[in-house]
């Protein structure tokens, strides 16, 4: 018998497991699985993964996007076998799908980039390791095995910085860097303002800068300053004595020593300082040749004109995307900026892109519009609260399944056959 695909071997386990009274863990469909994430999330998670800019015009203008977007199948294709793999950036990829790179998620789990690496891995898929994650590259690295990581980096203001993270990203064997350009500062972020919440201020998701020779240096020079200095004496709050106890605790080394040095909280204010560089521009990036042997991917892009940028600059790929939402309210639908960048720079050069995606079928809309591969942001952070790393593969497993399913349907045999041919648009 020729194989099933993923799709209906997925189906096939959860209708089988259902016989015996047992239902997914992890919910199948988009909103179930937001709606269970919301509930076994913490307030200022929920508030930071799930928030947007804002009054959430863009994240519902994402999904909007995707809405205006029809499938028009078509019967009789006898298509019985699909091939999902894909290759991307010289690497072969079992489907044209990647895990986002998300900030903070020991917001929601306890050594989150390490759960996720493993989720990533049980599932075949590529992640997107974020410069503000919750565990030194080096370990998210070695949980990945096998299959391909990229590193994100935010451009520092300190340029040895820039070049430290990079050459580790190089030395732990990061098959790509992304280099992010929307965010040179966070986006007015009502949710996390109400809640007065900053996870990197209370010192999550800056373990890449704390386990940074360079970030170190940095840090080490603002505690002779400071020492130097005649202290003031304040009273601390409740609230004050909390955050030392999660800073004490995500900083490297032992927790008592970390709660009487002044390290943990001169790393969160250098990080504060430097971490991201509101003056970025093509002229940094045209550094990056030099600076890298890693293919370049760019990431925020949403303009046909960045777009032809940034391939004159001899970039290898970039991604279209608006950050989730989350940095410009009022902005562009990613979909629609994928589509007038396709139209703009035409099907040659690698584009991947992500926001407002949350299903298979969404993935395989994406695809049809030009997209060479996809990056799933929050759903897989829902995955993680719900399951941790086996939460992560389930997410991944269901978007494959349903992306599998639909070509099936649809008569479609391989990633090349999704083209805009099989939409209409409403
Ligand atoms: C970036 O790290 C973000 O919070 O979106």
């Amino acid at each position: 018998m020729s194989d099933p695909g993923v799709g209906r071997t997925r189906q096939s386990a959860i209708y089988r497991d259902g016989v015996f009274g047992k239902r997914p863990t992890v919910p199948t469909d988009a909103g179930a699985l937001e709606a269970r994430a919301q509930a076994a999330m913490s307030s200022t998670a929920w508030a930071y993964v799930a928030g947007g800019a804002g009054e959430g015009a863009t994240m519902r203008a994402n999904r909007a996007a995707f809405d205006r977007w029809q499938v028009a199948p078509r019967v009789l294709h006898g298509t019985t076998t699909r091939d999902l793999t894909t290759t991307l950036l010289g690497t072969t990829l079992r489907a044209p799908l990647l895990l986002a790179p998300v900030g903070a998620g020991c917001l929601v789990a306890p050594d989150s980039d390490v759960q996720i690496a493993r989720g990533a891995a049980t599932a075949g898929v590529p992640y997107v390791f974020s410069n503000q994650g919750c565990n030194p590259l080096e370990e998210t690295a070695a949980a990945m095995g096998d299959v391909p990581w990229w590193f994100q980096l935010y451009w520092s203001t300190d340029e040895a910085l820039v070049d430290s993270l990079i050459g580790r990203a190089e030395a732990a064997g990061a098959a790509a860097l992304v280099i992010t350009l929307d965010t040179t500062m966070l986006g007015w972020r009502p949710q996390d303002l109400n809640l007065g919440s900053l996870p990197f201020a209370r010192g999550l998701g800056i373990a890449q800068y704390t386990s940074d020779p360079r970030f170190r240096e940095l840090v080490a020079s603002r505690v002779a300053v400071a020492a130097a200095k005649v202290k003031e004496k304040v009273r601390p709050t409740v609230g004050a004595v909390r955050s030392l106890i999660e800073m004490s605790r995500s900083h490297p080394g032992d927790f008592r020593a970390n709660l009487t040095s002044p390290e943990p909280r001169a790393a969160v204010e250098t990080f504060l300082e430097i971490y991201s560089n509101p003056a970025l521009s093509w002229a940094n990036l045209e550094t990056l040749r030099e600076r890298t042997r890693l293919p370049v991917v760019l990431k925020g892009i949403l303009h046909p004109d960045d777009a032809r940028r940034a391939f004159e600059l001899g970039v290898d790929a970039i991604v279209v995307s608006n950050h989730g939402g989350r940095q410009v309210d009022r902005a562009i639908a990613s979909l629609d900026a994928l589509v007038s960048i396709r139209e703009a720079i035409g099907r040659q050069p690698v584009v991947l892109f992500d926001s407002g995606l949350r299903t298979g079928t969404d993935l395989f809309v994406a695809l049809a519009l030009g997209a060479d591969a996809c990056l799933l942001g929050r759903p897989h952070i829902y995955g993680l609260a719900l399951d941790g790393a086996d939460g992560v593969a389930s997410v991944v497993e269901n978007v494959m399944a349903e992306l599998d399913l639909t070509m099936g349907l649809t008569g479609v045999g391989s990633i090349p056959d999704l083209v805009p041919g099989l939409l209409t648009r409403t």
